[in-house]
């Protein structure tokens, strides 16, 4: 099993980060953290903390980006993956792929240095689900 250890975040794709982050301030009084950037994934992000789980707010900075991608079909935004913690990202990608479930692109890095990987929506529900790799 790939052994998942709760929720990391919800990511909600947009076309432009500051007017979201103002919206969710002004319309669900919740405030988006400092803005950072993953070249890694041609992306800008913000993370709003609900305590138990967050929300990423992405926006693409590449053209090549899965986020432009997204955003070339949903222009103004929209839900765009959910994001599981898991202890091991090696053991839980050789157990999901045992279970049938393909990796979309390979392994990378978030903007916190922590292992990550995309799981195929085909092979799960039909949603985009990342794995976080988290040392408790
Ligand atoms: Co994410």
């Amino acid at each position: 099993m790939p052994n998942i250890k709760g929720l990391s975040h919800v990511a909600i794709a947009v076309p432009d980060l500051e007017a979201a982050a103002q919206a969710l301030a002004a319309k669900l009084g919740i405030n988006a953290g400092p803005i950072k950037e993953n070249p890694q994934q041609g992306v800008r992000l913000s993370y709003v903390d609900l305590g138990n789980a967050r929300i990423e707010l992405i926006q693409p900075i590449s053209p090549d980006s899965p986020i432009a991608k997204f955003l070339e079909r949903n222009p103004a935004g929209g839900l765009h993956h959910v994001c599981f913690n898991t202890e091991d990202l090696d053991v839980a990608l050789a157990a999901v792929t045992q279970a049938g479930v393909r990796q979309a692109g390979k392994a990378g890095l978030n903007v916190h240095g922590d292992r990550i990987a995309f799981l195929n929506p085909k092979d799960v529900l039909g949603a985009l689900v990342e794995l976080e790799e988290k040392h408790e």
